[in-house]
């Protein structure tokens, strides 16, 4: 038996998903954990394309378990459609569980989510607006509706009235925007906590009798450690705790229950919306990277921005998470890059450093020291081996591996679930 848990080490879209789908064969349960719909899960599993959002990468492994747990923030309407989607794929959802603690987006909270961004200008945090910031904080204000109150007709009346007054008050008189109707919420909300009913359940009991039966169990990480509300480049971070210690508040699991920590990194940095990247490429290699990896978001198809690997990163997300394995991405995609640079130390004031500043001000005035690789310009896309690799890349990898200290476990040589070299 084994609880395996995979999180996201940079800023987000280092290829969980692909690695999740690969996990999931072998595990009896698959638990989204934390975040919401601003994830972009994308897997290419026989030359389709899934861009899973909110359901688990496992479901497309027909027989496990997929469970939402109550660290996720669920916006019911891209739930139905993603379920809608998966069912004309031929896929099953019947294995869906949703726990009843789940918080919902509401429309409001889409709309602030809007309105706090247009507001902010020039500081805006650049969030997907998909309400997620809006509803964790009713979460932790204490006046959110969780998925029990949705499919309980008449308290979820009671929710939404009590809510709107305010929310509504808050969007004309402070943003000068437009009144929600009432009957129009209760009415679309109502129909999906009809649609959703039989997914919701006790899912925590389902998690405790597959520890104690010692089942496979496998945590989904969304967004990633430099994202995390506590531990990312704060204030531009999401909402939740995407980090390991995430599983515990967010799906109900003591921490000695954890047994292994899949730390997801792309052999290069890239990061979605506003906010600090010491490595970042703002030219033409930042171009070229974005190009041979195909970086555009998978939820708002924004141009990701690129740069370099930063391992002080990676080695400050291996403590956080207590990473007991790597799982690096785009191996293929870095190789075609002539002269490849790796982030070993910042250099601040003039003294070397190896740790992650949290002050932004801090962050800004840390210069990179880099290491220099030579690239492998041939095609590595169907290599099965470590050995197999030329090279120029193993010595990139084991380099990686020195400096954070953590073994790497798997190597993603391309977008389709098989390509992927396991160590
Ligand atoms: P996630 O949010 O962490 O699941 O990652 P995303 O799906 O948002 O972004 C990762 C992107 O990289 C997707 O387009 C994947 O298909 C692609 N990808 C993942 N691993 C590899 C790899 O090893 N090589 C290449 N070329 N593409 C990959
Ligand atoms: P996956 O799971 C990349 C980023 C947004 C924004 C910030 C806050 O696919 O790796 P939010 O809407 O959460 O309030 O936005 O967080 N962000 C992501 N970036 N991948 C993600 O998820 C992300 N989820 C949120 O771009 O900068
Ligand atoms: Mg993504």
């Amino acid at each position: 038996m084994a609880t395996r848990v995979v999180v996201g080490t940079q800023w987000g879209d280092e290829g969980k998903g692909k690695y999740i789908d690969m996990l999931a064969k072998t595990s009896d349960i698959v638990v989204r954990f934390s975040g919401g719909n601003n994830a972009g899960h994308t897997i290419v599993a026989n030359g389709t394309k899934y861009s899973l959002h909110l359901i688990p990468s496992g479901i497309l492994h027909s027989g496990k378990t997929c469970i939402i747990s109550n660290g996720v923030v669920v916006d019911p309407a891209v739930l139905l459609d993603e379920i809608k989607d998966l069912n004309s794929k031929g896929i099953s959802t019947d294995r869906l569980l949703i726990s009843g603690r789940a918080h919902v987006i509401m429309p409001y909270h889409k709309v602030l989510d809007e309105v706090q961004e247009k507001f902010r200008g020039a500081n805006s945090i650049g969030t997907t607006k998909r309400g997620i910031g809006p509803c964790y904080s009713d979460k932790t204000d204490r006046c959110g509706i969780r998925m029990c109150d949705l499919i309980d007709e008449d308290l979820f009346i009671k929710r939404v009235k009590e809510n709107l007054e305010i929310k509504n008050l808050i969007i004309e008189k402070v943003y000068g925007g437009e009144k929600l109707s009432e009957e129009k919420i209760i009415s679309e909300y109502l129909e999906y906590g009809r649609l959703l009913k039989n997914h919701v359940c006790d899912v925590n009991s389902i998690i405790f009798e597959a520890i104690d039966n010692k089942k496979d169990i496998l945590f989904e990480g969304a967004q990633a450690t430099f994202l995390d509300l506590d531990f990312g480049t704060y204030p531009f971070v999401t909402s939740s705790n995407p980090i390991a210690g995430g599983v515990c508040t967010g799906a109900g699991v003591g921490p000695v229950y954890i047994d292994e920590v899949y730390g997801v990194l792309k052999a290069y940095t890239s990061r979605v919306g506003a906010g600090p990247f010491p490595t970042e490429q703002d030219n033409h290699i930042g171009d070229t990277i974005r190009e041979l990896g195909f970086e555009y978001g998978t939820t708002t198809k924004r141009p990701r921005r690129c740069g370099w690997l930063d391992a002080v990163m990676i080695r400050y997300a291996a403590k956080v998470n207590g990473l007991t394995a790597l799982a690096i991405n785009h191996v293929d995609t870095i190789g075609k890059i002539e002269n490849i640079k790796l982030c070993v130390a910042y250099e601040k004031d003039g003294v070397r450093i190896n740790s992650f500043p949290c002050s932004l001000k801090d962050l800004e005035k840390c210069v990179p020291i880099y290491e220099e690789f030579d690239g492998w310009d041939i095609d590595i896309s169907n290599v099965k081996t470590f050995e197999e690799l030329p090279a120029n890349a193993k010595r990139y990898l084991k380099r990686i591996e020195e400096i954070i200290g953590v073994k790497i476990k798997l190597i993603g040589v391309g977008k389709e679930r098989e390509q992927t070299i396991v160590v």
